[in-house]
């Protein structure tokens, strides 16, 4: 397997118009595409947008990291968070979210690399365990290839964005390094 050498990995410390654009085309065509992340159809670019501020306003506050991967041209075409903020008993932990590669960009390596670029991040930020919950089938492969561990399923723990109840699917991964 190549890994992509066009795509650049940024962890952005700030989020503007051009980054909430980006991010929002990534997140529609993942909701539209069948995704459970939060949302349900219709997709509208109101709900993205309004989602992206408030992760921005969050990266703001120091309590996450938003990564985005970018194309030659500099579109971005994926994202992935973690958590940083998390209760007085776990600042050990962080909490991966919103794994997002746009369909024209898939089966590449990118979600293999903003993964990559996520724990490194997290590790760097002082975080040594990772948690996760996923409903998608390739993103539990691409986790459990990176040393994440299956812990479980949740039966009709949320919904597709059609309304069709999912499982959700809990991953650990303690961080070294
Ligand atoms: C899950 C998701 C992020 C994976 O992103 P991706 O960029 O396609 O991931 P990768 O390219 O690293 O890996 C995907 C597949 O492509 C393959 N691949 C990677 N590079 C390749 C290459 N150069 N040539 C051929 N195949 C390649 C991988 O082996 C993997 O194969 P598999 O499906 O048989 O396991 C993406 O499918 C997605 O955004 N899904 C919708 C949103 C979602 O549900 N996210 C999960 C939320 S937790």
């Amino acid at each position: 397997m190549t890994v992509p050498d066009d795509i650049q990995i940024r962890c952005l410390d700030r989020i503007g118009d051009r980054e909430i654009d980006g991010l929002s085309d990534v997140l529609i065509d993942c909701v539209e595409g069948g995704a459970s992340v939060s949302f349900m159809l219709p997709m509208s670019r109101a709900k993205a947008e309004a989602f992206w501020r408030g992760a921005a306003a969050s990266v703001a506050r120091g309590e996450r990291f938003v990564l985005s991967a970018e194309d030659a041209s500099g579109a971005i075409v994926g994202t992935v968070q973690v958590i940083l903020h998390q209760p007085e008993n776990q600042p050990h932990r962080g909490d991966l979210a919103k794994m997002l590669v746009h369909r024209r960009a898939r089966r590449r390596g990118v979600g293999a690399l903003l993964l990559a670029a996520a724990e490194r991040s997290a590790l760097d930020a002082g975080k040594t365990l990772l948690v996760l919950d996923t409903a998608s089938a390739d993103a539990e492969r691409l986790y459990a290839r990176q040393g994440w561990q299956r812990c479980g399923e949740i039966p009709d723990y949320a919904l597709l964005p059609d309304g069709t109840p999912c499982a959700t699917t809990y991953f650990y991964k303690a961080l070294r390094g």
